[in-house]
């Protein structure tokens, strides 16, 4: 298929590309750079030996829009381009929801003007909330407690409600867990532009000495060792999840979420040790409090991807650490090392 890739630059979008080449599909990215470099996409070029179409621009812009489409005339889209950041989503709520809304819908219009049908979403685990079961399934209801999960939830909205207006139309749900790790290349990773968010990339950025501690928030929690416990996702299984998805949406019609974790967790503490074995060095952790809004445990079950999409997650805690070494201390400032 023709796949349209936007924020193909990005994390999760980058190591998309890889494995959609890799099972021939023609990819053309669209990004605006906000939160990635175009040096993402040369790696991706030199990795695959293949061509990557992209066109530098916002997902809000719908001109731009009708340009890529004009020119790459894409069979589907999938759609990561957008803004992440929980906390900053508070301090920005417009900012996030005319990237994450607006663009959504923009792209979605430029969509049906170029009769192109297929869409896979970036959502995310955020839409549930605070877990009331675990392991967590799609039927869960959903109640996302920040700006940037109503965003997510909303988006899902939309999607779901365009497919109910034009039948012949998919759109499949990816609602992520925590993904982390880097390819096996070393050569693509997780590269956070400012002080890191998520629990990986700070433990690396320890690891590799630009950060003196971790703070571990809460030990206090029903868990057994008292810290947090997340479903982690490698991100090469996670891109893999979008070929299935696309070969789904195919075949499918409607808008359906998936989960898309492994189905374990891990605590704090176990991340933590996991990373000391894969890096040999010692990761510093100072103990704070609980985080507002945080929680104790999330687990997907991720049954009906593993059903209906033939999606299974094959990486284990150690790929995720050894990767995530591999890359960070090959590349210690991020895509920025070669400068
Ligand atoms: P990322 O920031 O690395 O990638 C997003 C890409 O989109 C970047 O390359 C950025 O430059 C681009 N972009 C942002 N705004 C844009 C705009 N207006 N127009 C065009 N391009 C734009 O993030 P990621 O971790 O790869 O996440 C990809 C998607 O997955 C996002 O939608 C995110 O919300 C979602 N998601 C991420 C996680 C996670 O933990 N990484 C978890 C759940 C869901
Ligand atoms: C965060 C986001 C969520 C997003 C998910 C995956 C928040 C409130 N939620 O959730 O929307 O979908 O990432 O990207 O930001 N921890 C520490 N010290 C740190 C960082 C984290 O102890 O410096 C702990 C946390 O308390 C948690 C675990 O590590 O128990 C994982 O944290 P994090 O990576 O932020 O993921 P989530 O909390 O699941």
């Amino acid at each position: 298929m023709r796949v349209l890739v936007t924020g193909g630059a990005g994390y999760i979008g980058s190591h998309t590309l890889l494995e959609l080449m890799a099972q021939g599909h023609e990819v053309c990215v669209l990004d605006n750079y906000s939160n990635a470099t175009p040096e993402v996409l040369n790696r991706v070029r030199s990795l695959s030996n293949g061509k990557v179409t992209d066109f530098e621009g916002d997902v809000r812009d719908s001109a731009k829009l009708d340009d890529v489409m004009q020119a790459f005339a894409p069979d589907a889209v999938i759609h990561f381009a957008g803004l992440k950041a929980v906390g900053e989503s508070a301090q920005k709520p417009l900012y996030y929801y005319d990237v994450n809304i607006t663009g959504t819908l923009t792209l979605l219009k430029a969509m049906e003007r170029a009769n192109c049908r297929r869409l896979i979403f970036s959502s995310s685990a955020t839409v549930y909330g605070e877990p009331q079961y675990l392991p967590c399934d799609e039927a869960h209801p959903t109640n996302p407690v920040s700006v940037y999960g109503r965003t997510k939830l909303m988006a899902e909205q939309i999607l779901t409600d365009w497919t109910a207006a034009n039948p012949d139309c998919a759109a499949v749900l990816l609602r992520y867990f925590n993904p982390v790790g880097a390819h096996p290349s070393a050569d693509l990773g997780e590269d956070p532009r400012d002080i890191p968010n998520n629990l990986m990339p700070f433990i690396a950025q320890v690891a590799v000495g630009k950060r003196d501690q971790l703070e571990v928030f809460g030990d206090d929690y029903d868990t057994p060792d008292g810290t947090g416990l997340r479903d982690y996702i490698h991100v090469v299984d996670l891109a893999r999840a979008h070929v299935a998805a696309l070969d789904y949406a195919a075949q499918n019609s409607g808008a359906r979420p998936f989960n898309i974790g492994t189905g374990q967790n891990y605590s704090v503490r176990e991340m933590v040790a996991s990373f000391e074995a894969a890096s040999a060095k010692p990761i510093p952790t100072k103990q704070s409090t609980r985080l507002e809004g945080d929680f104790a445990a999330m687990q997907a079950d991720a049954r009906r991807a593993n059903a209906e999409l033939g999606w299974h997650a094959t990486h284990n805690l150690s790929d995720m650490a050894a990767s995530t070494w591999a890359w960070q201390s090959k590349n210690p400032d991020g895509y920025r090392s070669d400068d």
